[in-house]
C-alpha cells in the first residue's frame, strides 16, 4: 500500500524523464507524497514547476537552493522518506550511487539514506550502454546493496534504435512500487524457493507438440508471493503470456526433461520448492524432424513415459520443504493422498480441474491442502490469495 507513504521519486536526465511526471502523478493517485528531487541534467529535459504541480510539493533542484520547512535539506528528505525510487536512472547516477559519489542532492540524499529504507532504481539508456560492464557490474553492486533494480524494456529507443534500455511504462514501475511496498512479513528472508510454472511441450515433429491447459497463473503467483515474502526465487518456467513477476530469477524450459534438468541443477540449495506446474508424463518415443504430412487416414505415435519429476525430488530430499500440485477430475482426495506419499511431499494442494473457477487458466482456485494426517477444504479464491495461504502453511512447517 502506498497511502500516506512519502516516496521520494529521484528524476535523472534521461530522455525518459518525461515520463517520470505520469509516475508522480500515478503514485500520487495511489495516495503517496511524492516529493520530487532532480538532477541539474534533468531539468533541462522537464520543467521542476511541472512535478511540482502534479505532486503538491515542492522540488528539490539543488543542495544550495531554499526548501521550505527543511533544514539540512538532503539529511531531512532521506530520513522522511517510506521509500526511494530513481526512474529514469543513467549511467551517471548508477555509476555514482555504486561508488559513494554524493555531489548533488540526489545522490546525497542517497548516501544519507537510513540502511533500512527500501529503494528502487529504473535504469534507462541506450542498449549498448546498459551493456556496458561498467554499468552492468555497478547494478550488480547495486543489487547486492540491496537496490531493487526495476529491469529495463525492450523497444525503440530514443536513440531510433531497437533494443533493451527503454524505461518501463509508468503503471509497471508504479505497480512494483505497490507490490513491494504491501504490508506483508518478511517470513521467508533468506530461503531460497523454486517454484515451476505453465505445461511443458512435448515435440512432435517441428510444428506440432503435446501440451495442456495450463496458464502458468498458478506458478507465477507462487513466485510472486514467495519473493514479496522475501525468499531468494527462482521460476523454472514453461512457456506462458504472463510478464515475468520482478526479482525473480527466470529459468525458461519446454520439454519435461528441460523441466528436471533445471529443477535437479537448482533443488541441492533450496528450503522449499513448490511444484505447480503440469507436467507430461509421456513423450513422444521418435520425434520426427521434418512436418508429418496428413497422407495417412489415421496416425499412430507411440509415448514413452516421462521421469516424474516430484518423486524423484522426493526421493533426493535432504533439507527441502516439498510441495506438489495434484490436478484430478475424479477421486480427488483419494488420488492426492496417493501423490503426497508416493512422492514424499510435506503436503500436497489438490485442485478438481473440472470445477468452474478452479485448476487450468483461471484467475481462481478452489483447492484441498492434504497433509498426511489431515485434510484442509480451501474455498474458493484468486490464486494470488491461494498462494500466500500456500506460503503461510509452509511457514507452520
Ligand atoms: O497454470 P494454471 O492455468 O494457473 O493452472 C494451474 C494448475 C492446474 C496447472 C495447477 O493448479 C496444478 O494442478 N498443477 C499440477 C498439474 C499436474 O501436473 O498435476 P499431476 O497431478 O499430473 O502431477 C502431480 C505433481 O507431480 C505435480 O506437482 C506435477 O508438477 C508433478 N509432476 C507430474 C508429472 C511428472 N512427470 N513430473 C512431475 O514432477
Amino acid at each position: 500500500m502506498l497511502e500516506n507513504k512519502t516516496v521520494l521519486l529521484g528524476v535523472t536526465g534521461g530522455i525518459a524523464a518525461y515520463k517520470a511526471v505520469e509516475i508522480a502523478s500515478r503514485l500520487r493517485k495511489q495516495g503517496a507524497i511524492v516529493k520530487t528531487i532532480m538532477t541539474a541534467s534533468a531539468q533541462e529535459l522537464v520543467q521542476p514547476r511541472l512535478f511540482q504541480e502534479i505532486t503538491g510539493n515542492p522540488v528539490s533542484t539543488s543542495m544550495w537552493a531554499e526548501i521550505p520547512n527543511l533544514q539540512t535539506k538532503h539529511i531531512a528528505l532521506a530520513q522522511e522518506a517510506d521509500c526511494l525510487l530513481i526512474a529514469p536512472a543513467t549511467a551517471n547516477i548508477i555509476g555514482k550511487i555504486a561508488s559513494g559519489i554524493a555531489d548533488d542532492m540526489l545522490s546525497t540524499t542517497v548516501v544519507a539514506l537510513p540502511d533500512t529504507t527500501p529503494r528502487y532504481i529504473a535504469p534507462a539508456m541506450n542498449t549498448q550502454m546498459y551493456k556496458n560492464k561498467v554499468v552492468q557490474e555497478n547494478l550488480r553492486r547495486l543489487k547486492d546493496l540491496g537496490w531493487h533494480i526495476i529491469t529495463p524494456a525492450t523497444g525503440r529507443l530514443a536513440c531510433g534504435a531497437e533494443g533493451l534500455g527503454r524505461l518501463p511504462e509508468p503503471v509497471d514501475i508504479v505497480n512494483v512500487l505497490q507490490d513491494m511496498e504491501e504490508t506483508r512479513e518478511a517470513d521467508l528472508q533468506g530461503k531460497k524457493v523454486l517454484v515451476t510454472a505453465g505445461g511443458t511441450r512435448e515435440a512432435i515433429d517441428p510444428v506440432r507438440y503435446i501440451g495442456n491447459h495450463s496458464s502458468g497463473k498458478m506458478g507465477y503467483a507462487l513466485a510472486k508471493a514467495a519473493q514479496l515474502r522475501g525468499a531468494e526465487v527462482v521460476l523454472v518456467t514453461a512457456p506462458t503470456n504472463l510478464p515475468v513477476p520482478h526479482g525473480v530469477e527466470v529459468v525458461a524450459i519446454e520439454t519435461a526433461e528441460e523441466l528436471r534438468q533445471a529443477v535437479l541443477k537448482y533443488y541441492p540449495e533450496q528450503d522449499i520448492v513448490v511444484m505447480a506446474a503440469a507436467v507430461a508424463d509421456y513423450r513422444v518415443k521418435v520425434q520426427s524432424d521434418k512436418k508429418i504430412k496428413k497422407d495417412a487416414e489415421e496416425l499412430q505415435l507411440t509415448l514413452v513415459k516421462n521421469t516424474d519429476i516430484l518423486r524423484e525430488l522426493g526421493e533426493k530430499k535432504t533439507k527441502q520443504i516439498l510441495v506438489g500440485f495434484a490436478a484430478e477430475t475424479h477421486n480427488l482426495t483419494a488420488y492426492a493422498k496417493e501423490k503426497l506419499q508416493k512422492k514424499n511431499l510435506d503436503f500436497i494442494v489438490a485442485n478438481d480441474v473440472t470445477k468452474p473457477g478452479a485448476g487450468f487458466g483461471s484467475d481462481t482456485n478452489i483447492v484441498q491442502i492434504i497433509r498426511p494426517e489431515a485434510v484442509q477444504n480451501i474455498p474458493k479464491m484468486s490464486k494470488e490469495a491461494l498462494a500466500d495461504l500456500i506460503f503461510d502453511e509452509i511457514a507452520k512447517i
